[in-house]
């Protein structure tokens, strides 16, 4: 694609102001957001302070609010940089930071006018799709380049974000808009290869039954996170999994044998429940990352991503900022092992949604309510998870509600991609229904959510079914 000038000489303010403050040995202060996309955003400028000569200081927030800010303004930083969060917030940051330069690297929707202290990039600003096109970390990865070009070897780290963001929503599950720009830096500089193949992670470096079990996208009943159902699996189908003494990864298995993986994968998944249109998401655009090392979970881009998404998600969030930041050996073990516990969470908490028929359909959508039976990091992906696999009876969106630790309700909302509900913003339904309840939400079209207090949950559902309803009648 054409590289879109206004939007790449918008950086040009943000670069000018962060590097006025690296001259003056300013303390970068970073806040990022807990998901795999706001973790590669948040190591993306903590790595370009760290290399620009600066000091930083980088924490991981699950929502940005009065409080957390305040604690910022107390910490009297020269200079905040938010990152995957800030344009929701714009009046907050005004109010809590009103004498702090503070730089906003974001693609969510922006709401309120920013102080004057305020340079915020936003792709929205000028055209571009923030749910598709770009995500923050490729704002973030831009915003490195601008500073100095030598950053350009980030560039894988600003697609992981994207990948983590779904935004694999191109032909043959390819990225697509400005993160094709990134992938052509990644590339040049020897760091990235594509192929089309079946989409499990570490399909070059990992044995077969692995690769199957380690993936969460899609998740595949009764074989993700099961690699012994997948050994028997591949068993029964009479794929061998060894050739000699060396186990065999899915780069081995000639063509016949992938036809034969890929409809038997297929005809589990129809049993199973799952429509069979979402079998499709099993063969896509793999992206190889080709300096990091084979065996490990950073050589895939998904895979990458889906670890910073289980350090997040399950409040480890700084052992991914470190393996951004270029932490391996111990850390990455570490991090290996959070994966684990992660797959095994989400795997346990699917069981609890299928066999307990939690999902109560109501005119516009589905409403799955977890209480405290869903982790509140993770009700957001398990939803993401139910809508991909397809076995929701109709495409209506989903909205889920978890209890959070502050005492406040988390709502998660999620639209699955090529349905009819397509035109329907649930960034601005959140922002709506819970400030109708003395809540806050926001977020993307396809993608949304909000917290809300104790005791709201029916008022707050019963708007959105309502404004989903408005909006979708409107379109
Ligand atoms: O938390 P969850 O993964 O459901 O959030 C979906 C999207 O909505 C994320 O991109 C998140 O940043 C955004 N969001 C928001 N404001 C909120 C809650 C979520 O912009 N209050």
């Amino acid at each position: 694609m054409e590289p879109p000038k206004e939007f790449l000489d918008s950086f040009k303010p943000a670069a000018e102001l962060f590097n006025s403050h690296l001259s003056q040995g300013s303390i970068v202060r970073i806040l990022t957001h807990n998901d795999a996309d706001g973790v590669a955003s948040g190591g993306i400028v903590s790595r370009a302070a760290s290399r620009g000569g600066a000091q930083f200081k980088t924490t991981v927030e699950k929502r940005l609010d009065a409080q957390i800010l305040g604690e910022v303004a107390a910490e009297k930083p020269s200079i905040v940089v938010l990152t995957d969060f800030g344009s929701g917030y714009l009046e907050l940051v005004a109010k809590t930071l009103p004498d702090v330069d503070t730089i906003i690297l974001d693609h969510h929707m922006p709401m309120g006018d920013p102080s004057p202290r305020v340079v915020q990039v936003n792709p929205l600003q000028h055209g571009i799709d923030g749910s598709r096109d770009i995500a923050a970390s490729g704002v973030c990865y831009l915003f490195a380049k601008t500073l100095d070009a030598k950053n350009a070897d980030l560039a894988p780290l600003g697609l992981v974000g994207a990948l983590g963001d779904q935004q694999d929503k191109g032909e043959k599950k390819s990225l697509k808009g400005v993160n094709t720009l990134i992938e052509e830096d990644a590339t040049a500089a020897g760091l990235l290869s594509k192929e089309v193949d079946l989409i499990f992670y570490g399909h070059e470096t990992r044995p077969i039954a692995r690769a199957i079990a380690n993936t969460t996208t899609p998740f595949i009943p009764g074989l993700s996170s099961r690699e012994d159902n997948c050994v028997a699996f591949l068993n029964h189908i009479g794929i061998p999994l060894k050739t000699g003494d060396r186990m065999r990864s899915l780069s081995d298995l000639d063509e016949d044998e992938k036809r034969k993986l890929f409809s038997a994968l297929s005809s589990h998944m129809v049993a199973q429940g799952c429509d069979a249109k979402t079998v499709h998401n099993l063969i896509g655009t793999v992206y190889t990352f080709k300096k990091e090392e084979a065996t490990t979970p950073l050589r895939d881009g998904r895979e990458y991503s889906s670890l910073l998404n289980a350090c997040a998600r399950m409040r480890r969030p700084s052992l991914g900022i470190g393996i951004c930041l270029g932490d391996r050996g111990e850390a990455m073990k570490e991090a290996e092992q959070t994966v684990e516990e992660y797959r095994r969470k989400i795997g346990g908490y699917l069981d609890w949604v299928r066999t307990g028929d939690r999902i109560k359909e109501l005119n516009s959508i589905y409403v799955l309510s977890a209480g405290d039976d869903i982790d509140e990091n993770i009700v957001g992906v398990v939803s993401s998870i139910l809508l991909g696999q397809g076995i929701l009876k109709s495409t209506k969106p989903i909205v889920s509600a978890a209890n959070s630790d502050d005492g406040t309700v988390k709502i998660s909302s999620r639209i699955a991609e090529g349905t009819a509900y397509m035109g329907i913003h649930l960034g601005k339904i959140m922002q709506e229904a819970a400030g109708g309840v003395n809540g806050a939400g926001g977020g993307h079209d396809n993608a949304a959510g909000a917290f809300i207090p104790r005791g709201a949950e029916d008022d707050f559902i019963r708007r959105v079914d309502e404004l989903v309803a408005k909006q979708w009648s409107g379109s």
